[in-house]
């Protein structure tokens, strides 16, 4: 049987992330409950991380021990990966040894190649194209506070970065629209658009028409990992692409606000709106945790059925 991954969002189909959603509500709302839950004893999850990180880390790591396995961190600077060992025989060998893998690294083109040549499934934990585990934990999240995302508008402001391009093939597999506003010269790329069907998005030069009547206002920095050379001139080109109070009152009176985090209050958000009330930071963080969960035991044992 092929291997399952997790390399990009539409990886699996809508009939897939109904029960990923319904899964993770259980498993959850177990753990609030302090039971004991260790589907994956025994199993070992591997993490290669070629770029930093704090919550995704956290959550991979926290949650294969909460579902009674092991985690192994792995990192570019201590590992052979930073000294030229090919992808394809790192993926031979990490395979061997462990149950599931997780990468955070640049180019989606390695995480493929890395997936062709594993035996056991592999997650993407961000690349510069695509970020699907947060997109998953973020559409939990909208689901927990406001129900079904069909039908419902995202307003994207900032970067059309991989967060960016995550929520478009969202938008494609769940049926909902993303409104997207960047600054000229930091649009969407066509290459990661051209298979998304184009009555998913729209593209506004002004942030504030995106914003109208949106369900939700989403953004993220303005310089992603593996740019850094470039935020100069991002500051100076983002700087109307604020998410402030004022994008906030064009949208849906029930409209949220979400941010993957790491957050810098004053650039792509301001504190009001960040801290405000409309705001579910805390609750996309946490959810990486439990989605994930799911994620891991979908990937490792297939549907659960719950009681
Ligand atoms: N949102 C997110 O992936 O955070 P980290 O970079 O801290 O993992
Ligand atoms: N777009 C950001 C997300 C960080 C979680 C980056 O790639 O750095």
């Amino acid at each position: 049987m092929a291997i399952k991954h997790y390399l990009q969002f539409k990886d699996f189909t809508r009939d897939e992330y109904e029960y990923l959603f319904a899964r993770t509500q259980s498993i959850k709302k177990q753990f609030k409950a302090y039971q004991q839950y260790w589907p994956l004893t025994d199993r070992t999850l591997v993490m290669i991380f070629e770029k930093a990180s704090t919550r995704t880390r956290l959550s991979f790591e926290a949650g294969m021990h909460q579902l009674g396995g092991s985690a192994i961190y792995l990192n570019t600077r201590d590992s052979q990966l930073g000294r030229g060992e090919p992808v394809e025989d790192a993926a031979q060998v990490i395979s061997r040894m462990s149950d599931i893998v997780m990468i955070r690294t640049f180019e989606q083109e390695i995480i493929e190649r890395f997936a062709a040549n594993s035996r056991v499934p592999v997650i993407n934990g961000l690349t510069n194209e695509y970020h699907p585990c947060q997109i998953l934990a973020d559409i939990c999240t909208y689901i927990e506070h406001r129900g079904c995302i069909q039908g419902k508008t995202v307003a994207w402001v900032g970067d059309a970065n991989n967060m960016c391009h995550t929520w478009l093939q969202a938008a494609e597999v769940l049926d909902f629209r993303v409104h997207v506003s960047t600054p000229p010269g930091y649009g969407l790329n066509p290459a990661l658009i051209d298979g998304v069907d184009a009555s998913c998005f729209a593209v506004f030069s002004d942030p504030m028409e995106a914003c109208h009547g949106a369900d939700l206002v989403t953004t993220d920095v303005w310089t992603s990992m593996g740019y850094e050379a470039e935020n100069d001139a991002r500051l100076r080109a983002f700087a109307d692409w604020q998410v402030d109070g004022d994008m906030m009152r064009v949208a849906a009176a029930d409209a949220l606000f979400m941010h993957c985090l790491p957050a810098h209050r004053g650039e792509e958000v301001t504190a009001e709106v960040i801290d405000g009330t409309q705001s579910v930071v805390w609750d996309e963080a946490e959810n990486r945790l439990h989605v994930q969960k799911a994620l891991m035991e979908y990937l490792l044992l297939g549907r659960i059925e719950t009681k």
